[in-house]
């Protein structure tokens, strides 16, 4: 069996969470890649609202397996609140979340360290979410880092205390104030609830489930716009959330990657600072956020809203090689006379279809077309979709080429609307 991977097209927030939710039931395992407790990912079922941040949105079903892959940054404190809130639950994750030992551990320096960088940056700061994801990257790749293996080894402390020392340095440099006696404390002590889980080596583990024709889903995290390669850099994340990120993250070869689900909202939003070329800061932006409750799901901060963009999208379909794509939240439109779609930019005197090299977003001028709204409620029956809607779907299907499997039209499970399965 080979991987699918479902990943946001955009800035992050598409709904990832709940369509990993919905389509648990086909899958064996579901893998987180990359990212860590910078992402909220939402579910919503049976009256029950749950936010996940570290571990996959596969938890809440009993058959299957859930794996932190080698890609993803864990902070021991944000891992024990989500593993308590879960217990709370009722959920039994012991059985079914398993954690790599390749995974990065986020230290309270770490965290410190993003306050001080986007600190020293002024206005020009990312928007971090300051969950430590920066840092913690950097460490990674300069070869510096604890990862979760680590834990378990007698010279864990002094490797802890190590690398302590040097963020100490860096941030004697910033001039920033800290309290690491008491941050320490709650990190050492949320390191036991993380040990109550089974480490494994992940590669292996999804590697031979393959070969015994398990089912695997790669659950990306944030968006393809906030990638660190192919973003709005360096307004972006630290790691690659594009469907590479899943080989690299789980150690899954290329060719073993099946259907690639490019996951968009039926219009954008952005949490954070960056260019945003179709924004609206006017008040069919400040409807969008209302309807569409646009208020991050891990730091609460409104999210930026504006008109879908195709020329971002269809950038995140050519890298992702997206097999289809499923449309999120096509019910907040609901009370929209007019739906604007944006397929082109004005830059610097020229029409152009893609995003430039690096740009301010006052330089772009968004080009739309004029879609009519469907101005009503939307029913869960493919059958029962209004005129404008399927307009509105097939002007995007054809515009990028790629087939939309899934129109969600509400937070919940149950409001999801299957489309022609033929089609993909
Ligand atoms: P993720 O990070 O991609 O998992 O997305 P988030 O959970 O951060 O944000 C998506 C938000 O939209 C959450 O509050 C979801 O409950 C909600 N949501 C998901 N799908 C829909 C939908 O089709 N309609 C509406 N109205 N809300 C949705
Ligand atoms: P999910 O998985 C939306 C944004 C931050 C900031 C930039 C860098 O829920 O879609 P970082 O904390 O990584 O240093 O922040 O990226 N960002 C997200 N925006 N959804 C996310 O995750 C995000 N994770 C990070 O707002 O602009
Ligand atoms: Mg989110």
């Amino acid at each position: 069996m080979t991987t699918d991977v479902l990943l946001g097209l955009q800035w992050g927030d598409e709904g990832k969470g709940k369509i990993v939710d919905v389509l648990t039931p086909d899958y064996d395992i579901i893998a987180r890649f990359q990212g860590g407790p910078n992402a909220g990912h939402t579910l919503e079922f049976n009256g029950i609202k749950h936010v996940l941040h570290t571990i996959p949105s596969g938890i809440f079903h009993d058959t299957n397996i859930n794996v932190v892959g080698n890609g993803v940054v864990i902070d021991p404190i944000v891992f024990k609140k989500e593993m308590d809130a879960l217990k709370k639950l009722g959920v039994d994750i012991r059985k079914k979340l398993l954690i790599s030992r390749r995974a990065h551990l986020i230290l309270p320096t770490h965290k410190f360290l993003d306050a001080a960088s986007e600190a020293s940056k002024g206005k020009d700061k990312i928007g971090s979410t300051l969950k430590g994801i920066g840092p913690t990257y950097m460490d990674k790749t300069g070869r510096n880092g604890l990862r979760v293996g680590d834990i378990l080894l007698d010279n864990f402390r002094e490797k802890y205390d190590f690398l302590v020392a040097k963020h100490e340095q860096i941030l004697a440099f910033h001039k920033f104030e800290y309290d690491l006696k008491t941050a320490e404390k709650e990190w050492f002590d949320s390191l036991a609830s993380l040990k109550e889980l089974e480490f494994i080596d992940s590669e292996y583990y999804l590697n031979t489930a393959m070969n015994a024709d398990k089912k695997i889903l790669a659950e990306g995290a944030q968006g393809s716009m906030l990638d660190i390669d192919f973003g709005t850099y360096p307004f972006v994340t630290s790691s690659n959330t594009v469907t590479a990120g899943a080989c690299t993250g789980l150690g899954i070869a290329p060719g073993k990657i099946g259907r690639v689900i490019g996951i968009f909202k039926a219009y954008c939003t952005r949490v954070g600072s960056g260019p945003f070329p179709s924004e609206l800061n006017d008040e069919t932006g400040e409807k969008m956020r209302q309807i569409g409750k646009e208020f991050g799901s891990t730091t609460g901060r409104p999210r930026r809203c504006g008109w879908l963009d195709l020329p971002a999208l269809k950038y995140a379909i050519m890298i992702n090689g997206v097999t289809e794509m499923m449309m999120m939240k096509a019910d907040v439109l609901n009370e929209f006379d007019e739906i604007k779609i944006c397929t082109a930019y004005s830059y610097k005197g020229k029409k152009i279809d893609h995003l430039p090299y690096t740009f301010n977003q006052e330089d772009l001028t968004p080009h739309y077309v004029s879609m009519k709204g469907w101005n009503s409620e939307i029913k869960t029956d493919k059958n029962a979709l209004p005129t404008a809607l399927i307009a509105y779907i097939e002007f995007i299907e054809k515009e990028c080429g790629v087939p939309i499997s899934i129109v969600s039209v509400g937070p919940d499970r149950t409001q999801t609307i299957m489309m022609d399965k033929e089609k993909v």
